[in-house]
């Protein structure tokens, strides 16, 4: 069968490990395009990848042999240029996050429903073998019935190693919207979706210092909050515990722990696709390692887009959906509302838990 044709928008920092993935390993997909508002970075790609041809993103919307475009510009972009490919009737799968309000959230998914075309979204790191192995787990009954939760994701920024950090604080930034995804998605991915969300949030140091090499010196003013706490109420009466923060030089916290009826489970970072599985079931003595037992435990970014690629010529849902993502995005906006307004905030979005993957898809392909 032929293979779906990708264009690929946003050829900066994260689009080599989606172009190698892409390009090399999932066997569903073809890239044929690039695009880049710099066109120098869009022909380098397009040089390194054979059968890639650099374009214009109109071009690219034209061709009518493309069927999803990946969107992995900055936030700010992601908007602007997933309407415009669900208006020209494709699939999107984009960066995360989905969008930067909920309402543009809304109108494009109401948009791609409209056109009959797929919204998918990162992370899909919860599709790697580490959060899968944790899903059968908890599935199985090892844990029993989750009754909590605690996520905590913390660092000091990005500024650091990243070329053009700005974006990581100004709208659709900050620790909650660039980490907060990863964490979230996969505590909906194990426990279901969230009811209502608390959160107290600060933004400790108006200024940030760039200290990587072709920026370094440069200062950057601080526009969304740098520490987020929260808690979560699921819709399953589970109650969870975050702290996304770019604020911390150094903390001794697990990354997700699920604390379930019957035991509870380490989950590796879920900025990741392998990592270590640990459960300690009730009366154990200590944590007990789980062999993983899913496939896809290196970085598999782009399993996401190969997984719709095949849902859309199997006709059935796609995993890292947009209905996820915008859930997603209603719970992050929610921590700093309720941080600013000092109440509970109910969501008004929800999801379906997505399916778990297969144990065992052939090398390259994602099943089922
Ligand atoms: N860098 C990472 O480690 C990382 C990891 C996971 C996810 N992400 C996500 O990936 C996205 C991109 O991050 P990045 O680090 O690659 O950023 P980046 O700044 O390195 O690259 C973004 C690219 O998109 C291009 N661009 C922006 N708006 C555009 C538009 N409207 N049309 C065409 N091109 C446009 C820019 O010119 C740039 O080359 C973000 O949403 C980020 O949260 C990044």
């Amino acid at each position: 069968m032929d293979k779906t044709k990708v264009g690929i928008v946003g050829c900066g920092n994260i689009s080599k490990i989606y172009f190698e993935n892409l390009c090399k390993v999932f066997s569903d997909v073809e890239v044929v395009a690039c695009a880049d508002l710099v066109e120098e970075r869009a022909r380098e790609k397009a040089a390194a990848y054979p059968g890639v041809r650099a374009v214009s993103l109109d071009e690219m919307l034209r061709d009518p042999a493309i069927e999803i475009i990946v969107n992995l510009t900055t936030p700010r972009g992601h908007m602007p240029v997933s309407l415009q490919a669900v208006e020209a009737g494709k699939s999107v799968y984009c960066e995360k996050p989905i969008t930067l309000t909920r309402e543009e959230a809304a109108k494009l998914l109401a948009t791609a429903r409209a056109k009959g075309v797929r919204v998918g979204n990162a992370p899909d790191t919860f599709m790697g073998a580490g959060i899968q192995t944790c899903r059968k787990l908890i599935d199985d009954g090892w844990i029993g019935e989750p009754v909590a939760a605690v996520a905590f994701m913390t660092c000091h920024g990005h500024e650091s190693w990243h070329p053009d950090p700005e974006f990581y604080y100004q709208a659709g930034g900050g620790p909650m919207f660039d980490m907060g995804p990863y964490y979230l998605t996969a505590l909906v991915n194990l426990i279901g979706p969230i009811a209502r969300v608390s959160g107290s949030a600060r933004i400790s140091f108006p200024e940030r210092v760039i200290t990587s090499a072709n920026k370094f010196g440069a200062r950057i003013k601080v526009e969304v909050p740098t520490h987020v706490a929260g808690t979560l109420e699921f819709v399953n009466g589970a109650v969870g515990t975050i702290i996304t923060s770019f604020d911390v030089w150094g903390a001794n916290l697990p990354r997700i722990e699920i604390y379930g009826s019957e035991g509870s489970l380490s989950v590796p970072d879920p900025n990741g696709f392998g990592g270590e599985v640990k459960v300690r079931r009730a009366g154990a003595k200590e944590f007990s390692a789980v062999p993983l037992t899913h496939a896809y435990a290196e970085n598999a970014r782009g399993i996401g887009v190969a997984d719709m690629a095949a849902a859309q010529r199997a006709g059935r849902p796609h995993r890292a959906g947009g209905e996820l993502a915008a859930h997603v995005l209603d719970a992050m906006h929610a921590f700093h509302e309720s941080s600013d307004r000092g109440v509970h905030i109910a969501l008004k979005t929800s999801c379906e838990r997505p399916a778990p993957m297969p144990m065992a898809p052939f090398r390259g392909t994602v099943g089922d």
